[in-house]
């Protein structure tokens, strides 16, 4: 885990090494500095010498800017390293999203990806600040301010050990159980996270619903969970302040004691004196910002490993090694295949499917929901792999192919499909970059598509909002049929894409197909059976199996459920073809 952070530090090396260095400059400064001062009380005051007060004051001064100096380049080159590191740190993990598989990105939810991009890679950012400028420099400062107090008077350097040992032990403690708590408030933070995810995206289902008031109670829920354990975890900090005030105190009355006894026996200078009293503030300073550099590393410990989890885990369906880059011809096998979702572990969902589909063929695939339909076909642009048996796609294991070459052969309408913030020009290049916009047009023309996009004011210039918010559901699916389209692939998938479009209009897509694209393999998911009935063949799917494959006609006459699919929709009384315009 700390290997695959480390690597991304990358660029920022140096930076991450100057840091500790100024910082050590900061520090040898501020050492130097209670020396001088005793040595003017000492040898300027007490000697009555005007001009080594001056002289010694101007290095004082010289020496205070020079710390000032090293300090501002540590927080300079802290800054710097930080937040580079946290922006490699995001682009690794951005990265890496886009390589996972469908079955990686079952396995996160997004708002927990959301989670480790933001919140985890900030926490990280401000621990490894921390730990650069802090780690050096603490116990650096702590070791040095004990040397020199030891040198001046070991006698009254045991009175420090004695308060440092005191404090540690009493962090120690503190930080133990305000650990526990912060851990635990990062995993509530998933939960806020997913709880005002899931609400903004389903915005509309929540408002039409009317659940506003559930939700709101499931939101203040979850921040009131974080408010408490936040104060929780606050409240044992806020007792470190008083412990190490009533240290540093502590030490100093006990340092004026013992000094003042040892100044009247002429065992120690005043002006020594005053140096020990500010190597006092040093040490425990020092030892505060060792606490604080702990409880971030710990506090970031979860963080860091949930940012790895992200980062360290493969894609499952990767490029073989040595790819077929062309796909002969858009014919389909399915040889002995079982698929089951949970990489393989869950219940099984496909069983023992053999179909074989010709090229060019047109097949339409119909069963009830929860059939598997849409896990059927997505075997063959290989957004999932069989869990045993094999998918041909061209005569050849789509295992084999070139993800890229073959998924532009595969083209998919998925059923949740979805368009992006940009123009509807910008949303069908999607399928192929390089179209000329007479290209554009054309898809659109065969998905049926150009009628409502003439009709926009600003025709294929229109702004479609992010998912698509602006376009109704059929239009919607127009548009993400003709971005298929532009593909031109070998085999085309539409998975229930025309459910909301009227039975007239699909009636037409279809017939635009047959004529336009005869040579393309069309597969085609529905509920309706006058989506798929003119097909060359129909798949009928029963929980994970196959049913029945054949002709309309064959299976009305051989498959009892196609049977009744058919008579629920076309019988008596029903008006499933209602909307069709006359
Ligand atoms: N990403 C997933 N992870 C785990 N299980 C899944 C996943 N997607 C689907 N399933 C399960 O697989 C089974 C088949 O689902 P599938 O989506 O293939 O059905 P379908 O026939 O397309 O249904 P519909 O007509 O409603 O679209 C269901 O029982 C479902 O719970
Ligand atoms: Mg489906």
């Amino acid at each position: 885990m700390i290997k695959t952070l480390t690597r991304q530090i990358r660029e920022f090396k140096l930076p991450s090494l100057l840091t500790p260095v100024s910082m050590v400059g900061e520090v040898f400064c501020e050492m130097l500095i209670p020396v001088l001062m005793g040595r003017i009380v000492d040898e300027g005051i007490y000697g009555g010498n005007f001009s080594y007060i001056v002289s010694t004051g101007l290095k004082m001064l010289a020496i205070a800017l020079l710390g000032l100096f090293f300090g501002i380049m540590g927080g300079f080159f802290g800054a710097k390293a930080s937040a580079g590191f946290a922006k490699n740190l995001r682009k690794a993990m951005f990265d890496n999203i886009q390589t996972f598989s469908f079955s990686n990105i079952d396995h996160f939810s997004p708002s927990s990806l959301v989670t480790r991009l933001t919140t985890d890679v900030t926490n990280i950012q401000n621990a490894y600040m921390m730990i650069l400028r802090m780690a050096v420099r603490g116990p650096m400062s702590m070791v040095i301010a004990m040397i020199m107090a030891t040198v001046i008077s070991p006698r009254i350097a045991s009175i420090y050990l004695i308060a440092v040992l005191l404090l540690g032990c009493f962090m120690i403690f503190m930080m133990g159980t305000t650990n526990r708590y912060f851990h635990q408030v990062f995993e509530k933070y998933d939960e806020l996270n997913a709880s005002v995810e899931e609400n903004v995206t389903a915005v509309r289902v929540v408002k039409s619903y009317v659940r506003e008031d559930y939700e709101i109670g499931k939101f203040q829920k979850a921040s009131l969970n974080i408010y408490r354990l936040f104060c929780r975890a606050e409240l044992r900090l806020a007792l470190v302040n008083p412990a190490m005030n009533a240290a540093v105190y502590g030490c100093i009355l006990l340092i004026s004691w013992a000094g003042a006894h040892m100044i009247i026996s002429r065992t120690l200078t005043t002006g020594e004196l005053m140096s020990l009293l500010a190597y006092c503030m040093n040490i425990l300073m020092s030892l505060m910002m060792l606490a604080m550099v702990f409880v971030m590393i710990t506090l970031s410990e979860a963080s860091a490993k949930r940012i790895a989890e992200v980062i360290e885990e493969k894609s499952e369906i990767r490029n073989p090694e040595n790819p077929v880059m062309r796909v002969p011809d858009g014919s389909v096998e399915f040889r002995q295949v079982d698929f089951a979702y949970d990489r393989g572990a869950g219940k099984p969902v496909l069983r023992e499917i053999n179909l074989s589909i010709r090229s060019g063929e047109s097949v339409g695939i119909i069963g009830a929901t929860g059939s598997a339909k849409s896990s059927l076909v997505s075997l063959i642009s290989r957004l999932y792999d069989v869990t045993a048996g094999e998918v041909l796609v061209g005569g050849i294991d789509v295992r084999n192919y070139d993800l890229e070459v073959l998924r532009d052969q595969v083209s998919v309408v998925l059923q949740k499909n979805t368009l992006f913030s940009g123009t509807i020009y910008d949303n069908l290049r999607w399928g192929d970059p390089k179209a000329t916009d007479e290209e554009c047009r054309r898809a659109c023309r065969l998905a049926c598509a150009d009628e409502f996009i003439d009709k926009m004011p600003e025709g294929y210039n229109t702004w479609i909002e992010q998912g698509g918010a602006n376009v109704s559901g059929g239009q919607r699916q127009r548009l993400c049929i003709a971005r298929a389209l532009l593909k031109k692939p070998k085999i085309l998938i539409l998975d229930d894409s025309t459910s909301a479009v009227d039975t007239a209009t699909d009636a037409k897509i279809r017939k635009a197909f047959a004529e336009e694209i005869p040579d393309t393999t069309r597969i085609i998911i529905a509920q309706r059976i006058s989506s798929v009935q003119d097909c060359d063949r129909i798949i009928v799917m029963e929980d994970g199996t196959i049913s029945g494959f054949g002709t309309h006609e064959e299976m009305l006459r051989t498959n009892a459920i196609y049977r009744e699919i058919y008579e629920s929709q076309t019988g008596a009384g029903s008006d499933a073809d209602f909307d069709r315009k006359e």
